[in-house]
């Protein structure tokens, strides 16, 4: 598949790789002439993608690592400044869903989920950050969703924590637009992969739930997540339902939370 912007050359790295959105955001890079860092816990999965990768002729590094331990980060950082000295982008991918009401859910799960797909991930972030800063014009993604835009019943862990995500983006934007770095948000709607079986049920149990009908292929979300990085896009949807609740939010949140709840009910 052709994908949007100049790769060629680019130092990438992708984390949550060994699967979905993560995995083919690194095949797509790399086919693209990019050379891309595959961080996540799974390695012999990320064996396979570094695999794949260089039997069509790409770059690809494997980097096993757990994003809450700082050791790990550090191991990785080690070897991606090794090998590179810098990184064009970075894409902060990795994460977990959580379903739930808030009143039938265990705390641990709300600190789980926030453990991951926040704290970790301003870690990343900064472990990151001097290599992002020695390349000219870098660029930070969070793969975020449109529940990370406005609440969702039954979904209150998994919105808060890529809620906070945004605001983390936000205030980096302006932070370090003194180093050239930008900031990207990309709220994909459901996307075939994994998250419905890795992340956390109300009781704190690894869900078991099927996959949303209608959802998209991880490699056509991929493709629409390098392209909102091409077009250097503050924030991208994949659909109608995100850009929907991106101007609802804003224009009418009263109506937005009447269409939320006549859709999903109240959790
Ligand atoms: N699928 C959807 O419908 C959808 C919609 C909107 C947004 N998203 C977002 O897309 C992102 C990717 O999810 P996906 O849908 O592609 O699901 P997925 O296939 O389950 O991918 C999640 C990735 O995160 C990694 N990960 C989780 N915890 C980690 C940890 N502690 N350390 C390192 N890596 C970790 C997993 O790797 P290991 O298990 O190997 O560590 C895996 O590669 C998530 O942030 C999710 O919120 C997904």
């Amino acid at each position: 598949m052709n994908v949007e912007g100049n790769w060629q050359g680019k130092q990438v790295l992708v984390t949550g790789a060994s699967s979905g959105i993560g995995r083919s955001t690194a095949l797509h890079l790399a086919d693209a002439g990019a050379t891309v860092y595959l961080l996540a816990r799974r390695i012999f999965d990320l064996e396979r993608v570094a695999s794949e990768i260089e039997g069509r002729g790409g770059r690809a590094l494997a980097l096993a690592c757990d994003i809450e331990s700082g050791a790990d980060l550090m191991a990785a950082e080690h070897r991606v400044r090794q090998s590179s000295g810098k990184l064009d982008v970075l894409i902060n991918n990795a994460g977990i869903t959580a379903h739930g009401r808030f009143d039938q859910s265990l705390p641990a799960v709300l600190r789980k989920t926030m453990e991951i797909n926040f704290f970790a991930m301003t870690e990343v972030t900064r472990i990151f950050l001097p290599l992002l800063k020695a390349a000219r014009g870098a660029q930070i993604m969070l793969v975020s969703t449109p529940t990370g835009l406005f609440g969702v019943p039954g979904r209150y862990a998994y919105a808060a924590s890529k809620a906070a995500g945004h605001a983390f983006m936000e205030t980096l934007s302006m932070e370090l637009k003194e180093n050239h770095i930008s900031t990207h948000i990309f709220c994909p709607g459901y996307v075939q992969t994994g998250l419905r079986s890795s992340g956390l049920a109300a009781d704190g149990e690894v869900l078991s739930e099927e996959q949303e009908k209608g959802a998209m292929e991880a490699s056509e979300a991929a493709a629409l997540l390098i392209r909102a990085l091409a077009r250097n896009k503050r924030i991208a949807f994949t659909g109608l339902n995100g850009r929907v609740m991106y101007f609802l939010r804003a224009l009418a949140p009263r109506l937005l939370e009447k269409l939320i709840l006549k859709k999903v009910g109240s959790g």
